[in-house]
C-alpha cells in the first residue's frame, strides 16, 4: 500500500482529502460518517459575518422604533453576536469530542472589525485550524483593487495578532492581480491558501422575472481553474495549498496533486453520491500510485507543475487561436 500521509496547516493528515465547509458539515452526526468514509480532515459550515450583522441589524431597528435605550441597544447587540457565537462554539466542542480527525473551523469575513473577538472564543473551543473565507464580490464602483484587497491584509494582521493555530485563508479567483495577490497573502504569516472557494451565483426566471438560486453544486468542468493556479502557484508561494472547486473524482484528486497541492477539499460530489464515495477516491488514488509505482504523494506532488515543465507558457495559454484548424 502507497503512503498516503501529507502536511496541512502544520497538521500530519492520514491522507490528502479534505471535507470542505458546506451543509455537510454542520452537524455531528454527519461528521461522524465522514470520519468513517476515511476523509482526513473536515472544515465545519462557516459562521458568517454577514448574517449575525444582519440579524443584528433587524433586531436593533426593531428595538429603535420600540424606543430602546442606549444600553439596551448595547446588550442586544452583544447578545445577538454571541447567542451566534455560542452555537458555534458547541458545534466545534462537540465534533472534537466526537471525532479524531483533525476539525477546521471557519469563518466567513467580509470587515476586520469584529473578528478578532469572535475568532479568539473560536480558538478557544479547541479547533485544529481555522479556515478564513473571505470575499464580497468587487461590485463597489468607488473602490480600487488595493482597496478590495486590503481587506485581507487587515483581517489576517489582526488575526495573526489574537490567536495561536494555524490559519489559511479560502479565497476567490476574482481579482486583477491574482498571481501576485496569490504570493503576496502567502507571505501574510498564514499557513494555508484554498484555492478556491465557488461563489452563489444568481439566475434569472424568464417566465416570473425573478432571480434564483443556479447551480449551487459545481461541475467537473470547473476544476479547470483551480488546477491552472495550483499549478502555476505551487512551488512559489510560501505556504500550503489546499485545491478546491471541481474535483468529484480520483482523477480530479490526482492532478491537483500533480499541480503541486498539499491537499484537495471536495464537496460537491459527496452532495451527489453521498460521503462514503471518499473510500472510492482513495482506492483509486491507491491503484492509479501503484500503477506508476509511487511509494508517497511526494513522489509525484508538482510533478505538472508550471515551475517543473518544459514549456511554461502552456499554462498562461488563454486564446483558443488555431484549436479548430487542428492544433
Ligand atoms: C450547500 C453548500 C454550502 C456551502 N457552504 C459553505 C460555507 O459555509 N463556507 C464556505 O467557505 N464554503 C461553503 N461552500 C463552498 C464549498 O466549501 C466549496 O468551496 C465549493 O462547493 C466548491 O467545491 P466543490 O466543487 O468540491 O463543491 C458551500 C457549498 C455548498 C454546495
Amino acid at each position: 500500500m502507497a503512503d498516503l500521509t501529507t502536511k496541512y496547516l502544520g497538521l500530519t493528515l492520514k491522507n490528502p482529502i479534505i471535507i470542505g465547509s458546506s451543509g455537510l458539515t454542520d452537524s455531528v452526526e454527519m461528521i461522524k460518517k465522514i470520519e468513517e468514509s476515511g476523509a482526513a480532515a473536515v472544515v465545519l459550515k462557516s459562521i458568517f459575518e454577514e448574517e449575525i450583522l444582519l440579524e443584528a441589524d433587524i433586531t436593533l431597528d426593531a428595538a429603535v422604533k420600540d424606543g430602546f435605550t442606549a444600553e439596551a441597544f448595547d446588550y442586544y447587540d452583544y447578545k445577538i453576536k454571541n447567542d451566534n457565537l455560542s452555537k458555534y462554539i458547541s458545534l466545534i466542542k462537540e465534533v472534537k469530542a466526537a471525532v479524531s480527525i483533525p476539525v477546521i473551523a471557519s469563518i466567513n469575513c467580509t470587515s476586520s472589525h469584529e473578528w478578532p473577538y469572535f475568532a479568539k472564543k473560536i480558538t478557544e473551543a479547541g479547533p485544529d485550524a481555522l479556515e478564513l473565507n473571505i470575499f464580497s464580490l468587487p461590485t463597489k464602483l468607488n473602490k480600487t483593487a488595493s482597496e478590495n484587497e486590503k481587506v485581507y491584509y487587515d483581517i489576517v494582521e489582526k488575526l495573526k495578532k489574537n490567536i495561536s493555530i494555524p490559519i489559511s485563508l479560502k479565497i476567490s479567483y476574482y481579482s486583477s492581480n491574482l498571481g501576485a495577490q496569490i504570493l503576496k497573502l502567502s507571505e501574510s504569516g498564514i499557513s494555508g491558501l484554498v484555492l478556491f472557494n465557488r461563489s452563489f451565483s444568481p439566475d434569472f426566471d424568464i417566465d416570473n422575472f425573478t432571480v434564483t438560486t443556479s447551480n449551487v453544486l459545481s461541475k467537473v468542468d470547473e476544476l479547470s481553474i483551480s488546477l491552472r493556479w495550483v499549478a502555476i502557484m505551487s512551488g512559489r508561494v510560501k505556504c500550503d495549498i489546499a485545491a478546491s472547486t471541481g474535483v468529484h473524482d480520483a482523477e480530479g484528486l490526482i492532478k491537483q496533486i500533480l499541480a503541486g497541492a498539499d491537499t484537495v477539499q471536495i464537496v460537491s460530489v459527496l452532495y451527489e453520491k453521498g460521503v462514503g464515495y471518499v473510500r472510492t477516491m482513495l482506492e483509486e488514488l491507491q491503484k492509479w500510485m501503484e500503477k506508476h509505482d509511487f511509494k508517497n504523494l511526494d513522489d509525484f506532488r508538482g510533478k505538472m507543475s508550471q515551475s517543473k515543465s518544459d514549456d511554461p507558457a502552456l499554462y498562461e495559454r488563454v486564446q483558443f487561436m488555431k484549436y479548430f484548424r487542428g492544433k
